[in-house]
This record gives C-alpha cells, sequence and structure tokens, in this order.
C-alpha cells in the first residue's frame, strides 16, 4: 500500500483540530478523545497498527508522524486536566470565602496598646524622626554586657544581689538597664553610631507607687568623631520640645554620676503642671526628673576597641514608665502592671 499525497498534511490538519477540541473540553470529553485517538480502535492507533502494509521508507515517515501527533495530544490533555483541576480548586475557594463582615458583630469590643507600649511607641517614633535606629537586646544578659564592659567593676554596689536578679547560679542576670545595648551595638558595628535601644528591664527590688521589679527602658547612643555635650544637649532638648510639645518650658542639666559616662547628669523639665512655681506634681521643687545622660567613658569604647582618642559619644537612658506616668498623669506605677481593665480602658 502506498501513502496518499495528503497523509501527512491530514495527520497534522488532525491533531490541530482535536488540540482545539481538548482546550474546551471537560474531563469526561476528555476520556472520550482519549479513546477516540488513542483507544484499542482510536484513529492513530489503527494507522500505527497498518503500518506493516506500508514499505519500509512510508513506515518510518507514518510512525514518526503519528508517534509525534500522540504526544502532542497526551500533553495537550494532561495540560487541560490540570487547568480543569485549579479551576476547580479556585471555584471552590471562592464559595468559601470567609465572610468577615459577620465578624462585627459579634459583641467583641476593640482592644488597644498598653500605655507603656504607646509611650514606648511614641519614643521610639520621636528618635526616630531625629535620624536614630532602633536595634534590640537580649533580656537575659551576661555579667560582662550588664555591669563590667559599661565601666561597672565587680565590687560594684548596684551589682549588689539586692539589685539584680541572678540566674543559673549567678552564670546571667536578667539586665537591670538597657545600656548594655550600647555594648552590643558598639560591637557590631563601626562608628557612626546613632541608635535607641527600647526594651524591659528588671531590679529585685520591692514595688511602690514609684517602684517596680519591672519595668521599661530606651538607650541612646551616639558615636563619631568630634560628637561633643553641645551635641548631646541639643538633641535631648529637641526630644523633650518635639515629644511633650512644650517650647516653652525651661530644661536643665543637672550634674549626677554614672560608671558609663563621663561627665554625667540627669535632665529636669520644668514642670508642667504649674510652670516652676511647684506643686504636687513636682513635689515642689518645680521641676520633674526626665532621664540620666552623659558623654560616653573612654573605657566603654576601649571594651568595644573603639580608638577613644578618635572617637567620642553620648549616651542616655530614658524611663518609660516615669515619662507614661507625666504624660497621662498617674501616680501610682503599679497600676500599669494590675491589667484592670477599669484602668486600661481610659487609653
Ligand atoms: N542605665 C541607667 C540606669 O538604668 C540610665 C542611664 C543613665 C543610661 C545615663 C545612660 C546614661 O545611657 O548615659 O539607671
Amino acid at each position: 500500500m502506498k501513502i496518499g499525497p495528503f497523509f501527512m498534511d491530514n495527520i497534522r490538519l488532525i491533531v490541530n483540530e482535536v488540540v482545539k477540541k481538548i482546550k474546551n473540553s471537560d474531563n469526561e470529553m476528555l476520556e472520550s478523545v482519549r479513546s477516540e485517538y488513542f483507544g484499542k480502535n482510536g484513529i492513530l492507533t489503527k494507522i500505527l497498527k497498518s503500518l506493516s502494509h506500508y514499505s519500509i521508507e512510508d513506515r518510518k515517515k507514518i510512525g514518526f508522524e503519528t508517534n509525534k501527533a500522540k504526544a502532542i495530544l497526551e500533553s495537550e490533555i494532561e495540560k487541560r486536566k490540570e487547568d480543569l483541576k485549579k479551576a476547580l480548586i479556585v471555584q471552590k475557594m471562592e464559595k468559601e470565602k470567609l465572610n468577615c463582615s459577620s465578624i462585627f458583630y459579634f459583641p467583641f469590643s476593640k482592644g488597644s496598646f498598653h500605655p507603656i507600649v504607646q509611650t514606648m511607641q511614641d519614643i521610639v517614633l520621636a528618635f526616630k524622626s531625629l535620624g536614630f535606629s532602633v536595634a534590640e537586646g537580649p533580656e537575659i544578659e551576661t555579667d560582662w554586657y550588664n555591669f563590667e564592659a559599661l565601666n561597672i567593676p565587680k565590687s560594684h554596689p548596684v551589682k549588689d544581689v539586692q539589685d539584680t536578679f541572678y540566674l543559673d547560679g549567678m552564670r546571667s542576670l536578667l539586665r537591670t538597664h538597657t545600656s548594655p545595648g550600647q555594648v552590643r551595638v558598639m560591637e557590631k558595628q563601626d562608628p557612626p553610631i546613632k541608635v535607641i535601644v527600647p526594651g524591659r528591664v528588671y531590679r529585685n527590688e520591692a514595688s511602690d507607687a514609684s517602684h517596680s521589679s519591672t519595668f521599661h527602658q530606651i538607650e541612646g547612643l551616639r558615636v563619631d568623631k568630634n560628637v561633643t555635650f553641645l551635641d548631646l544637649k541639643v538633641i535631648l532638648t529637641k526630644f523633650i520640645h518635639k515629644f511633650f510639645c512644650c517650647g516653652e518650658l525651661d530644661i536643665r542639666f543637672r550634674p549626677s554620676h554614672f560608671q558609663f559616662t563621663e561627665p554625667s547628669a540627669e535632665v529636669d523639665i520644668q514642670c508642667f503642671s504649674c510652670k516652676g512655681r511647684g506643686c504636687k506634681i513636682c513635689k515642689n521643687s518645680g521641676w520633674i526628673e526626665m532621664l540620666g545622660c552623659g558623654m560616653v567613658h573612654p573605657n566603654v569604647l576601649k571594651c568595644v576597641n573603639y580608638d577613644s582618642e578618635l572617637y567620642t559619644g553620648y549616651a542616655f537612658g530614658i524611663g518609660v514608665e516615669r515619662i507614661a506616668m507625666l504624660r497621662y498623669k498617674v501616680d501610682d506605677i503599679r497600676l500599669f502592671y494590675e491589667n484592670d481593665l477599669r484602668f486600661l480602658k481610659q487609653f
């Protein structure tokens, strides 16, 4: 038997037609296409079965073209099957979409951030707008980071077991301040540094109206060439004015002592309640203590292998609870931790 002049073209035409059909088929139709072409009596099967009637040369041509057609159609059928599967999933998902609008019918009231978190976020935002980046440190610290690297020698009274919660047989401790964050940041990067480290801190002391064994601080650190005490004054004044919106109130820097800064200072703000005349809030002094600060002690810079001849820096530590108490006129720190909704709902 000889193949007709259009035999090959016919196979290609069939393939084109069937591909179109497959693209519009559902699963059932795909099965009937499969048996129509590849089944026992399928068109392509029949052609392959009849190969023995042709010359060797024609057999090769017909075999090649028929197998190619088979491969194309099979892959098109598989593709279509996948598409149908995906479409089914999409359809299912559309149907099962969660209707969130109904949630509002439940009698749940909206929550809000805790006043300490709100205050912390606002302080962080204020410093971010002054060009500070934000870092974090661990709450479980070693003696080295919490004390020694900060120029607090082994025998210093702040390390008294009364003040510090020690863990692991004194191998580690709950950080007593966020200042170890300074050391951790400086260890990781070279100057210039302009960073704040917010976090929770712990002291082994009994609670009263102005003390709590757990509280929050925000540490600040800037190290670069030629950083001076004036830079420190400028940045803290800007922060206080920004945060309390009180451009007209005086700020004063009072000499103080911290082991990791030299010179050290405490910053007071003129009492915003009595404008300096003296009242209950400022205990008749006219001033309210805000934070501790100073120029980073050269020993601290040396501990992290900074050249203390080349670089200088300032640091500060802000007590978040103190600021929140002033801001919201809360007179007992313990109220923040009692989780009494009557109190918390006011913020
Ligand atoms: N770490 C101090 C404290 O907990 C606060 C402090 C004071 C931090 C002065 C500083 C600083 O960075 O310069 O009492």
